[in-house]
Protein backbone atom coordinates (compact mmCIF):
# COMPACT_ATOMS: atom_id res chain seq x y z
CA UNK A 1 0.00 0.00 0.00
CA UNK A 2 2.51 2.92 0.82
CA UNK A 3 4.81 2.29 -2.28
CA UNK A 4 1.90 3.92 -3.70
CA UNK A 5 1.35 7.51 -4.80
CA UNK A 6 1.15 9.70 -1.67
CA UNK A 7 -0.22 13.35 -2.16
CA UNK A 8 -2.01 16.02 0.55
CA UNK A 9 -4.98 16.51 -0.94
CA UNK A 10 -6.60 19.09 1.25
CA UNK A 11 -7.37 20.75 3.95
CA UNK A 12 -11.00 20.89 5.74
CA UNK A 13 -12.90 23.10 8.10
CA UNK A 14 -16.71 22.12 7.81
CA UNK A 15 -17.79 18.70 6.82
CA UNK A 16 -19.37 19.88 3.47
CA UNK A 17 -15.59 19.72 2.88
CA UNK A 18 -14.89 16.33 3.32
CA UNK A 19 -13.76 14.64 0.14
CA UNK A 20 -15.94 12.00 -1.41
CA UNK A 21 -16.12 8.70 1.28
CA UNK A 22 -15.01 6.64 -1.59
CA UNK A 23 -12.49 4.53 0.10
CA UNK A 24 -10.98 3.52 3.53
CA UNK A 25 -9.91 6.09 5.75
CA UNK A 26 -7.68 5.82 8.89
CA UNK A 27 -7.68 8.97 11.34
CA UNK A 28 -4.30 10.28 13.66
CA UNK A 29 -5.82 11.86 16.52
CA UNK A 30 -3.84 13.14 19.41
CA UNK A 31 -2.74 16.45 21.43
CA UNK A 32 -1.17 19.27 20.09
CA UNK A 33 2.84 18.15 19.39
CA UNK A 34 2.40 14.27 20.47
CA UNK A 35 3.42 14.16 16.43
CA UNK A 36 0.78 13.17 14.30
CA UNK A 37 2.59 14.79 11.37
CA UNK A 38 5.46 13.35 11.88
CA UNK A 39 4.28 10.01 12.01
CA UNK A 40 2.15 10.58 9.18
CA UNK A 41 5.50 11.60 7.16
CA UNK A 42 7.14 8.27 8.80
CA UNK A 43 4.23 6.20 7.37
CA UNK A 44 4.33 7.59 3.74
CA UNK A 45 8.17 8.25 3.66
CA UNK A 46 7.89 11.97 2.83
CA UNK A 47 9.04 14.22 4.80
CA UNK A 48 7.87 16.94 4.01
CA UNK A 49 3.94 15.91 3.32
CA UNK A 50 2.60 16.63 6.82
CA UNK A 51 3.53 19.75 8.30
CA UNK A 52 5.69 19.07 11.47
CA UNK A 53 6.20 22.13 13.52
CA UNK A 54 7.12 23.05 16.70
CA UNK A 55 4.60 25.42 17.49
CA UNK A 56 1.45 23.35 18.92
CA UNK A 57 -1.53 23.71 17.24
CA UNK A 58 -0.02 24.48 13.80
CA UNK A 59 -2.58 21.70 12.24
CA UNK A 60 -6.14 23.03 12.06
CA UNK A 61 -7.94 21.64 9.85
CA UNK A 62 -8.55 18.01 9.03
CA UNK A 63 -6.00 17.25 6.41
CA UNK A 64 -6.35 14.80 3.71
CA UNK A 65 -3.79 12.43 1.98
CA UNK A 66 -4.06 10.03 -0.36
CA UNK A 67 -2.16 6.98 -0.30
CA UNK A 68 -2.14 5.29 -3.71
CA UNK A 69 -6.06 4.83 -4.91
CA UNK A 70 -7.30 2.93 -1.95
CA UNK A 71 -6.98 4.80 1.19
CA UNK A 72 -7.12 7.86 2.87
CA UNK A 73 -4.77 9.26 5.51
CA UNK A 74 -6.02 11.49 7.77
CA UNK A 75 -4.58 14.21 9.84
CA UNK A 76 -6.92 15.96 12.63
CA UNK A 77 -6.25 19.01 14.66
CA UNK A 78 -4.38 18.58 17.78
CA UNK A 79 -6.19 19.25 21.26
CA UNK A 80 -4.99 20.37 24.36
CA UNK A 81 -2.86 23.36 24.11
CA UNK A 82 -3.16 26.43 26.32
CA UNK A 83 -3.39 28.87 24.61
CA UNK A 84 -6.17 27.88 21.96
CA UNK A 85 -9.34 30.77 21.79
CA UNK A 86 -12.25 29.28 23.46
CA UNK A 87 -14.30 29.66 20.30
CA UNK A 88 -12.14 28.45 17.88
CA UNK A 89 -11.61 25.10 20.53
CA UNK A 90 -15.92 25.06 20.27
CA UNK A 91 -15.45 25.13 16.77
CA UNK A 92 -13.46 22.38 16.05
CA UNK A 93 -14.42 20.13 19.16
CA UNK A 94 -18.23 19.97 16.73
CA UNK A 95 -16.22 19.29 13.49
CA UNK A 96 -14.37 16.66 15.05
CA UNK A 97 -17.38 15.16 17.06
CA UNK A 98 -19.78 15.08 13.10
CA UNK A 99 -16.74 13.62 11.52
CA UNK A 100 -15.84 11.21 13.95
CA UNK A 101 -19.74 9.79 14.27
CA UNK A 102 -20.47 10.19 10.58
CA UNK A 103 -17.84 8.83 8.66
CA UNK A 104 -19.00 5.72 6.78
CA UNK A 105 -15.81 4.47 5.59
CA UNK A 106 -13.61 5.57 8.45
CA UNK A 107 -12.66 2.62 10.00
CA UNK A 108 -9.90 3.12 12.39
CA UNK A 109 -8.59 5.97 14.71
CA UNK A 110 -5.29 6.22 15.61
CA UNK A 111 -5.06 8.09 19.13
CA UNK A 112 -1.35 9.05 19.31
CA UNK A 113 0.35 9.32 23.13
CA UNK A 114 3.45 10.47 24.11
CA UNK A 115 5.75 7.57 25.55
CA UNK A 116 7.15 10.38 28.28
CA UNK A 117 3.55 11.26 29.60
CA UNK A 118 0.80 8.02 29.17
CA UNK A 119 -2.62 8.85 28.48
CA UNK A 120 -4.21 11.87 30.58
CA UNK A 121 -7.17 13.47 31.38
CA UNK A 122 -7.63 15.51 28.12
CA UNK A 123 -7.03 12.26 26.08
CA UNK A 124 -9.72 10.77 28.01
CA UNK A 125 -12.01 13.25 26.50
CA UNK A 126 -11.06 11.72 23.41
CA UNK A 127 -11.16 8.30 23.95
CA UNK A 128 -14.81 8.54 25.27
CA UNK A 129 -16.00 10.73 21.84
CA UNK A 130 -14.56 7.23 20.03
CA UNK A 131 -16.65 5.01 22.43
CA UNK A 132 -19.90 7.30 21.64
CA UNK A 133 -19.02 7.16 17.70
CA UNK A 134 -18.32 3.18 17.93
CA UNK A 135 -15.48 3.81 16.36
CA UNK A 136 -12.65 1.77 16.72
CA UNK A 137 -9.18 3.02 18.36
CA UNK A 138 -6.13 1.66 18.23
CA UNK A 139 -3.40 4.01 20.87
CA UNK A 140 -0.02 4.55 19.02
CA UNK A 141 2.63 5.28 21.73
CA UNK A 142 4.85 8.20 20.21
CA UNK A 143 8.41 9.21 20.91
CA UNK A 144 9.64 5.88 22.42
CA UNK A 145 13.39 7.53 21.16
CA UNK A 146 12.76 9.40 24.56
CA UNK A 147 12.07 6.95 27.29
CA UNK A 148 14.76 4.75 28.28
CA UNK A 149 13.53 0.74 27.57
CA UNK A 150 13.39 0.51 31.23
CA UNK A 151 10.92 2.79 31.26
CA UNK A 152 8.48 1.19 28.24
CA UNK A 153 6.18 -1.28 30.73
CA UNK A 154 5.17 1.51 33.10
CA UNK A 155 3.94 3.45 30.18
CA UNK A 156 2.63 0.20 28.49
CA UNK A 157 0.63 -0.59 32.15
CA UNK A 158 -0.66 2.63 32.48
CA UNK A 159 -2.41 2.98 28.70
CA UNK A 160 -3.84 -1.03 29.05
CA UNK A 161 -5.37 0.32 32.98
CA UNK A 162 -6.79 3.66 31.01
CA UNK A 163 -8.33 1.69 28.44
CA UNK A 164 -10.43 -0.98 30.18
CA UNK A 165 -12.83 1.43 30.58
CA UNK A 166 -13.17 2.59 26.89
CA UNK A 167 -15.16 -0.57 24.69
CA UNK A 168 -13.56 1.24 21.40
CA UNK A 169 -10.58 0.47 22.08
CA UNK A 170 -8.49 -1.89 19.86
CA UNK A 171 -6.16 -4.32 22.37
CA UNK A 172 -3.24 -3.58 20.69
CA UNK A 173 -0.90 -0.91 21.22
CA UNK A 174 1.64 0.38 19.03
CA UNK A 175 5.17 1.56 19.74
CA UNK A 176 6.55 4.03 17.58
CA UNK A 177 9.22 6.73 16.71
CA UNK A 178 9.12 8.30 13.44
CA UNK A 179 12.29 9.99 14.35
CA UNK A 180 13.72 6.36 14.39
CA UNK A 181 11.27 4.41 12.35
CA UNK A 182 10.04 2.03 15.27
CA UNK A 183 6.86 0.57 14.53
CA UNK A 184 6.00 2.70 11.53
CA UNK A 185 6.03 -1.02 9.49
CA UNK A 186 3.84 -2.70 12.10
CA UNK A 187 1.90 0.18 11.68
CA UNK A 188 1.70 0.31 7.88
CA UNK A 189 0.90 -3.36 7.85
CA UNK A 190 -2.11 -3.28 10.17
CA UNK A 191 -3.48 0.10 8.16
CA UNK A 192 -2.65 -2.36 4.53
CA UNK A 193 -4.98 -4.90 6.27
CA UNK A 194 -8.12 -2.98 7.09
CA UNK A 195 -10.74 -3.28 4.75
P1 LIG B 1 -0.01 19.62 15.97
O1 LIG B 1 -0.13 19.66 14.49
O2 LIG B 1 0.36 20.92 16.58
O3 LIG B 1 -1.19 19.04 16.64
O4 LIG B 1 1.27 18.69 16.33
P2 LIG B 1 1.59 17.21 15.80
O5 LIG B 1 0.92 16.22 16.67
O6 LIG B 1 1.33 17.11 14.34
O7 LIG B 1 3.15 17.08 16.10
P3 LIG B 1 4.36 17.21 15.07
O8 LIG B 1 4.42 16.03 14.18
O9 LIG B 1 4.33 18.55 14.45
O10 LIG B 1 5.61 17.05 16.08
C1 LIG B 1 5.79 17.94 17.16
C2 LIG B 1 7.27 17.94 17.55
O11 LIG B 1 7.66 16.66 18.03
C3 LIG B 1 8.20 18.27 16.39
O12 LIG B 1 9.26 19.06 16.89
C4 LIG B 1 8.71 16.90 15.96
O13 LIG B 1 9.98 16.95 15.38
C5 LIG B 1 8.77 16.16 17.29
N1 LIG B 1 8.60 14.70 17.10
C6 LIG B 1 7.62 14.07 16.44
N2 LIG B 1 7.79 12.74 16.45
C7 LIG B 1 8.93 12.50 17.12
C8 LIG B 1 9.66 11.30 17.49
O14 LIG B 1 9.30 10.16 17.16
N3 LIG B 1 10.78 11.47 18.24
C9 LIG B 1 11.23 12.69 18.61
N4 LIG B 1 12.33 12.74 19.35
N5 LIG B 1 10.59 13.84 18.28
C10 LIG B 1 9.46 13.74 17.56
MG1 LIG C 1 0.40 18.42 13.02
Amino acid sequence: LFAGETEFLKGVVAMSGLPPADRIEVCFAGRSNVGKSSLINALTGRKGLARASNTPGRTQEINFFTVGTSHYLVDLPGYGYANAPVAIVAKWQKLLKQYLSGRQTLRRAFVLIDARHGIKPVDEEILSLMDSSALTFQVVLTKTDKIKTSEREAVLAQVRAALVKHPAAFPEIVLTSSEKGEGIATLRAIIATLV
